[in-house]
């Protein structure tokens, strides 16, 4: 009898984290590498979000919380998606997980049975299939092409829509393409979701904060009321706050939904670290003013890695309207050969054969569901980019 359960072989590890523990393996036998697979902004976390968590420290916030979140951070959620979103949750409807990937993953254990099926938009974060596979559920991919900016569109929704579809995964801005649903684009989904109201909608808000130029973002509850009682609105403070190893996210929905998610993570880790939660208050409550400065940066370098990479011969990279990865096609590439004669055969190759030659880390697309293509994530620094894109011209160029 096997000794590991048959779960296991529905799951593949994240190539993301793969590709980034590559990068250090070659890096610590010294060859000169550029990682650009992790999918965290390289800023330190604000000052006075480190000082309150000194602060709770010192006062002794040092015990087990309540398994939801402590009272205030769940107020500090409630009024979040009041001021920002336009939606009314009372703390009560708001969980605090150890990560969004905590209360995404407790969404699905709280809901899915087997046979149940999760709409999923591909290009996906690695981990919602994964995390689908885990909790016994199937997942349903619809393409969001490249030649509709990444975006999936109402018909494909429609046309993916069975009896036995549980929720509906959406993610703007998007992990990986950086892809953000406009209102009108949002709508046209949700016009479809209102017709069908045994689907659910699951939406990882996670890159809210990272749009560029004049682009508003919306959330599904907040462009259809209709759909309130049936979404779940996930969160979180990892990239809006440079927080990712702090691990807080949050979600809010319907009461019993939210209840139900309790009593998973009351078996699983409790209450979500004190301190972490007692910085996460500072950073929904206190000042600002890191949001706008961090959003300039990276438009900055999203606008440097397009306009490069479009130089590269063979590349076709559209701009995204948000997150901090960019997503080339590199179709242009595909059956050429490198210096040492390796054909280009998939994404894969191409990413490989790249580490190799130039030494720069970038995650292939098949990962994510639909190639050939790459994510480059630019939350590094300007210098880095530059050189990294260089690398990956001169590569590009090499190619026969
Ligand atoms: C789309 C998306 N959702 C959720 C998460 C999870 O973030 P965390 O667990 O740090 O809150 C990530 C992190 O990479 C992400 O890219």
């Amino acid at each position: 009898m096997a000794f590991l359960a048959a779960a296991l072989d529905r799951v593949k590890p994240s190539a993301t984290i793969a590709v980034s523990q590559k990068a250090r393996d070659l890096k610590a036998k010294g060859r000169d590498v550029i990682g650009l697979g992790a999918g965290e902004p390289d800023f330190d976390t604000p000052e006075n979000i480190k000082q309150a968590a000194i602060a709770a420290i010192n006062r002794g916030e040092t015990k087990y919380t309540p398994i939801s979140g402590i009272p205030q951070l769940r107020e500090a959620i409630a009024q979040k998606f009041k001021r920002e979103n336009g939606l009314d949750y009372t703390a009560a409807q708001t969980i605090v997980g150890t990560g969004g990937k905590q209360v995404l993953f407790n969404a699905f254990m709280a809901t899915l049975n087997p046979g149940d099926e999760v709409i999923i938009p591909a290009p996906y974060w690695v981990s919602y299939p994964e995390m689908v596979a885990i909790c016994n559920g199937t997942s349903v991919f619809i393409e969001a092409r490249i030649e509709d900016d990444f975006k999936v569109t109402a018909a494909a929704l429609e046309a993916a829509i069975t009896p036995r579809t549980k929720w509906f995964l959406f993610n703007s801005p998007s992990n990986p393409t950086g892809a953000a649903y406009t209102y009108e684009e949002l709508k046209a989904l949700t016009d479809v979701l209102v017709r069908h109201p045994h689907v659910w909608v699951l939406t990882d808000d996670m890159y809210e904060h990272l749009v560029y130029g004049d682009f508003t973002f919306t959330t599904p509850a907040q462009v259809e009321p209709a759909l309130y009682d049936r979404t779940l609105t996930v969160n979180g403070v990892s990239k809006a706050y440079a927080m990712t190893g702090w691990r807080i996210g949050y979600a809010a929905g319907p009461l019993n939904l939210i209840k139900a998610m309790d009593m998973i993570q009351g078996q699983q880790t409790s209450g979500a670290c004190s301190i972490a939660q007692w910085a996460a208050v500072e950073a929904l409550t206190g000042t600002q003013d890191f949001i706008p400065r961090n959003r300039e940066i990276f438009q900055g370098r999203r606008d440097l890695v397009v306009s490069m990479l479009n130089q590269a011969s063979g590349i076709k990279c559209p701009t995204p309207e948000g997150a901090f990865y960019v997503y080339p096609s590199c179709e242009g590439l595909i059956g050429k050969r490198t210096e040492a004669g390796k054909v280009i055969e998939t994404d894969e190759d191409f990413v490989t054969e790249l580490l190799e030659a130039e030494g720069v880390a970038v995650v292939h697309g098949s990962a994510f569901g639909l190639g050939p293509n790459f994510r480059i994530s630019y939350a590094t620094s300007d210098a880095l980019l530059e050189e990294a894109c260089t690398r990956i011209q001169r590569f590009c160029g090499s190619l026969r």
